[in-house]
């Protein structure tokens, strides 16, 4: 009886420190703002105008490598607003290189593909009405 005690109780630490091993990796990515000029965004109501200026852009520039429902060259865009913080999103898109060298996140996804982000200069306006048009894409 009192090894079988024993047993429960090694097994639970054990346990115990696996459930702890793990909380690293899991930290919540929403709580990740990435590294570049987005420091805060305020999200309000969708702006529809923003958004349809967003849609342009994105058909024009983003479609080369990124669908909403599918990976493509990038991985699929359906939905990136729940997964990613606004300030992660955008800072990937202003600040590519720099991100994919350091935060953790765009490290990991480069490292599983074959090409690599690449976008040329837009601005934050651009970036923002970007961002709208994605939130309308969940
Ligand atoms: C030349 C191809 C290319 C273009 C153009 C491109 N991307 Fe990407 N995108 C990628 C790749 C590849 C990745 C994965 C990271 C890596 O390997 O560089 C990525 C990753 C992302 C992610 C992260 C996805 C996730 O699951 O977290 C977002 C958000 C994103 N891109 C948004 C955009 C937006 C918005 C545009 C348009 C301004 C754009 N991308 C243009 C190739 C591209």
């Amino acid at each position: 009886m009192k090894n079988l005690f024993k047993i429960l109780a090694s097994l639970a630490f054990v346990s115990f420190v696996i459930s702890c091993g793990s909380d690293a990796p899991d930290a919540d990515p929403m709580e990740n703002k990435g590294i570049g000029p987005i420091s805060s965004v305020t999200l309000g109501d969708i702006n529809p105008a923003m958004a349809e200026e967003g849609e342009k852009t994105f058909k024009q520039i983003c479609q080369m490598c990124h669908r909403l429902d599918a990976d493509h060259i990038g991985p699929a865009l359906r939905g990136i607003t729940n997964r990613r913080s606004p300030e992660w999103i955008m800072n990937l898109v202003m600040n590519t290189s720099e991100m994919l060298q350091k935060d953790p996140i765009a490290i990991e996804l480069k490292r599983k593909r074959a090409a690599t982000m690449a976008v040329g200069d837009l601005t934050e306006s651009d970036v923002r009405n970007l961002l709208e048009y994605l939130r309308t894409q969940e």
